[in-house]
């Protein structure tokens, strides 16, 4: 391993799940690593630290990335939503996060937070969803337990939810 100098480690100010965070990270540390070990977001799942698995994905303004791929300090301002952020703001479970219980799409839950951060970014930045387009979202994770039948169930459940959500609001809109 190479040495790293104390005045290499140094801090990374982010926004995590809308709260103003910093801590210190060395330079080569994984945004994976700083989220678990240095902010505590252990919601986020290490798996093959290589970019195939997608069990460590997050949002990173606005897009669901890897964050076993990018350096804690290529965040630096970065605002960075994990399966923490997911929840309602009274604290129960989101609206993915509820279809997938309701559907049974998750069963050790590994792969699930990175599933629902990569759904996330899919079903709220698209107006026209369809399933072809959830099943090459759910593609690109490894799941060992379930199959994937139940995740792509729950993600037309979510899909279904969100989208009435959306035209609820743009008739909102428009009415207003
Ligand atoms: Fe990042 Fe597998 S741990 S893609
Ligand atoms: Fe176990 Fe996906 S639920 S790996």
């Amino acid at each position: 391993m190479p040495r790293v100098n104390a005045d290499q480690i140094t801090e990374v100010a982010l926004t995590l799940n809308g709260r103003e965070v910093c801590a210190l990270a060395e330079p080569r540390m994984l945004l994976s690593d700083f989220l678990r070990h240095a902010l505590g977001a252990t919601g986020t799942h290490v798996g093959c630290e290589h970019g195939v698995c997608g069990a460590c994905t997050v949002l990173m303004d606005g897009r669901a990335v890897r964050s076993c791929l990018i350096l804690a300090h290529q965040a630096e301002g970065a605002s960075v939503i994990t399966i923490e952020g997911m929840c309602t703001d009274e604290g129960g479970l989101g609206i993915i996060q509820r279809a997938f219980a309701k559907h049974f799409a998750l069963q050790c839950g590994f792969c699930t937070p990175g599933i629902v951060m990569s759904l996330a970014d899919y079903l709220t930045g698209t107006d026209e969803v369809c399933e072809a387009d959830i099943r090459q979202v759910v593609s690109g994770h490894l799941c060992r337990c379930t199959g994937y039948a139940p995740i792509i169930e729950a993600a037309l459940a979510a899909a279904r939810e969100i989208q009435a959500i959306k035209r609820e609001s743009d008739g909102g809109r428009d009415a207003g």
